[in-house]
Parts: C-alpha cells; sequence; structure tokens
C-alpha cells in the first residue's frame, strides 16, 4: 500500500488534480495499484484565512507517512506577494532535498507540435533539472536600495556534491531506460567557474558509462537546436535556472503548457509530482483547464512508486484520448476540464 498526500492548491490545480486524482482512483479500483489518498487543503484560500502555509512539522510528517506528494499549482491574485506558494513548493523542494526534477518531453500527437512537418518520432526525449541549488538558492543581496547607486547581487551556487548527483542521476536514467546519449547544457564560456565545474564532472561521470554517448552544448545553442532539430536530444541535464527555461520550451514543443507533466525526485525517499503549468488565474473557475498535464503527472508518480504497468495503461489512456480528439479547447477540443478527465479514465485497462 502506498500513501499519496494531495495538495491541489489554487486556481486550476483543485480542477485539474481532482482528474488526477479521478485517474488513480481508477487504476486501484481496475487493481492496477493499492493507494491510500490523504487530502490537504493548503493554498492561498487557507493562507488568507488561517495566515498559515505550510503547518509547522509537515516535512517529518510527509517523511514520515507518505511514500508521494502530488500538487496542483499555487499562485492567486489576492496573494501578490506569491508567499504560500514560495513556503510550500520551495519549502518542499528545498526541505525533502528533492535534488532532481525530472521533466519529460514528449509529443502525445503529432498535430500537437507548433513545429512544422515534426513528428512523435522527433519529439521525447527528459530533461533532468538541478532543483536545489543554482541561481534559485536566494545568495545575494542589495546596497544602497532605492538610490541610483543601488548595487544587487545575485550568486549562483554549484557544488561539486549537487552537480555530481544530478549528472549521475540522468546518466543512471539513460542507462536503466535503454537512452542512448547524455546531454549537458551550460554556458561554461561566460560563466567560466560554476559551469566549467559542471563540464569537469560531466566528463569524469560519463567516462563511467561508456555505453552512452555525452555531449555538452552552451544553453544558448541548445535553445535554438531544440527548435530545429528536436530529435538529437534523448536525456538532458543541467542547471536549476536552464532547466526552468529550457522545460518551458519543451512543454511549447509539446503543444503547450497543459500537457507538460513533471516529477520532483530524491531516490529512496518522499517525493513530489505537480504538473509544469501553474494556477492560470485567467482559466480558473471555468472548467477549460487541459487535464493531461496532471494526469500524466499521475503516471509519473504510479512509476515511481513501481506500479510500472499501471502507469504505461494510463500513459496509453491519454494518448487515447488524444487520437480521438477527447481534448480540452487549448488542443483544438472541446471537452470541459471534467469531461477531458473522463474521457481518458474510460480508456484505462
Ligand atoms: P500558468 O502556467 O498558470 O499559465 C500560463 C498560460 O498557460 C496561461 O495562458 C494559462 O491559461 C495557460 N495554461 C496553463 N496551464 C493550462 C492548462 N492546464 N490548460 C490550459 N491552459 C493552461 O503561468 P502564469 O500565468 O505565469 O502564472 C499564473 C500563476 O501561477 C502565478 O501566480 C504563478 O506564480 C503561478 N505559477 C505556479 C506554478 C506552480 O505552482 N508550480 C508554476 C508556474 C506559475
Ligand atoms: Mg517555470
Amino acid at each position: 500500500m502506498k500513501r499519496i498526500a494531495i495538495i491541489p492548491g489554487d486556481g486550476i490545480g483543485i480542477e485539474v488534480t481532482r482528474e488526477a486524482v479521478r485517474a488513480l482512483e481508477t487504476v486501484r479500483e481496475r487493481g492496477g495499484a493499492a493507494l491510500e489518498i490523504k487530502h490537504f487543503d493548503w493554498g492561498a484560500e487557507k493562507y488568507l484565512r488561517e495566515g498559515v502555509t505550510m503547518p509547522e512539522g509537515s516535512l517529518e510528517m510527509f517523511e514520515r507517512d507518505f511514500d508521494a506528494i502530488f500538487t496542483g499549482a499555487f499562485g492567486d491574485p489576492r496573494v501578490p506577494s506569491n508567499k504560500h506558494a514560495a513556503d510550500i513548493l520551495l519549502g518542499l523542494r528545498f526541505g525533502l532535498d528533492l535534488y532532481i526534477n525530472l521533466r519529460p518531453v514528449r509529443l502525445l500527437h503529432d498535430r500537437f507540435t507548433p513545429l512544422k512537418g515534426r513528428t512523435r518520432a522527433d519529439i521525447d526525449f527528459i530533461v533532468f533539472r538541478e532543483n536545489t541549488e543554482g541561481a534559485y538558492v536566494n545568495a545575494g543581496g542589495v546596497f544602497k536600495r532605492g538610490t541610483l547607486d543601488e548595487i544587487a547581487t545575485q550568486e549562483e551556487i554549484n557544488t561539486r556534491r549537487g552537480v555530481e548527483r544530478i549528472i549521475r542521476a540522468a546518466f543512471e536514467y539513460a542507462r536503466r531506460h535503454g537512452r542512448r546519449r547524455v546531454t549537458l547544457a551550460d554556458k561554461s564560456n561566460v560563466l567560466t567557474y560554476g559551469h566549467e565545474l559542471w563540464r569537469r564532472v560531466f566528463k569524469l561521470v560519463a567516462a563511467e558509462y561508456p555505453e552512452i554517448e555525452a555531449n555538452a552544448q552552451y544553453i544558448d545553442a541548445m535553445a535554438m537546436f531544440m527548435v530545429l532539430d528536436p530529435g538529437q536530444y534523448d536525456v538532458i541535464v543541467t542547471n536549476n535556472m536552464f532547466g526552468d527555461i529550457i522545460t518551458d520550451l519543451g512543454a511549447g514543443l509539446q503543444g503547450g503548457l497543459g500537457l507538460a507533466a513533471s516529477a520532483n525526485l530524491h531516490p529512496g525517499r518522499v517525493s513530489l509530482f505537480e504538473p509544469v503549468h501553474g494556477s492560470a488565474p485567467d482559466k480558473a473557475g471555468r472548467g477549460v483547464a487541459n487535464p493531461i498535464g496532471a494526469i500524466a503527472t499521475a503516471a509519473m508518480m504510479l512509476d515511481y512508486l513501481g506500479y510500472t504497468a499501471a502507469a504505461r495503461s494510463l500513459e496509453r489512456a491519454i494518448e487515447a484520448a488524444c487520437e480521438a480528439g477527447e481534448v480540452t479547447a487549448d488542443l483544438g477540443g472541446n471537452l470541459s476540464t471534467d469531461e477531458a478527465g473522463r474521457a481518458i479514465c474510460s480508456r484505462i485497462a
């Protein structure tokens, strides 16, 4: 029995999580996975009402009582500081040391990609984004704030340990999943200290995986090649900020943010699963959000929990619904979030 914590969050996070939970419950009913599901009402509403973002002792509770956490999205116009989102999401990522942000970029149907003439065979790679250091550690400061002499620094932290473990995770994944190539994305030509470390460690780790081709690209060149020749990518490994940016580009290649899934992992520990998109206040409450990113994320979670066959069955159900055109408006369909979710659930084997 695997124990799952569900935190729908805000806006469309709540709507798409409902469909992901429906998919998990369908898998459970059909005997594909033994799951115990518990809901948490953390988000903007609770923060505004009670001033609480993530209650004291939550990290310990998750480590003790759960195998996985599923979140929708956090962000609400009534909380311009985004404090609850930072406390909960970054709190979980950093607090649980979830150093791998795994983001698959896989085309579900040829018609979804905006790239002319590209097919499913061309767009199928996976990004390993470092998730606990880099430019997102909030190191830096301001001096003479608000004056014309103001100085603002923002430091990027690259540790030998941090760089090595994410690179190793990428190669291990490639080995286990029969991927042929791992590509490092950095900017070592100008970030000559931090990113030179990435290059050196990449070379060292790559030597332990002789059967896997290893190459390195500058991030700007990669942005171009991802559009011109996405078929060359198998596994990409990169730092926190570049991974953040390049995976939105990846989501674009797939056909939009509504399709993109992600996992925040620390192998062997409680891990966090979330669709890539945010709370989309422009679409919230209208029942038009695409649930596929959330449901594909649920499939990643099942896979992580060891329910591989159930994960594949869910992925096939998503593909079949796409094939049938039973999708939301962002993909050219006319179904609501609820109907699109049910269209997938009805196809789970
Ligand atoms: P967003 O991802 O919410 O929306 C970007 C665009 O994509 C919007 O036009 C939206 O309508 C569309 N979109 C996103 N998901 C969709 C879906 N499932 N189906 C159909 N269309 C979809 O990003 P945005 O607008 O930058 O941020 C909105 C709020 O979400 C902000 O408060 C932001 O801080 C928060 N956010 C939270 C994230 C998280 O919790 N992981 C990630 C990104 C943003
Ligand atoms: Mg992002």
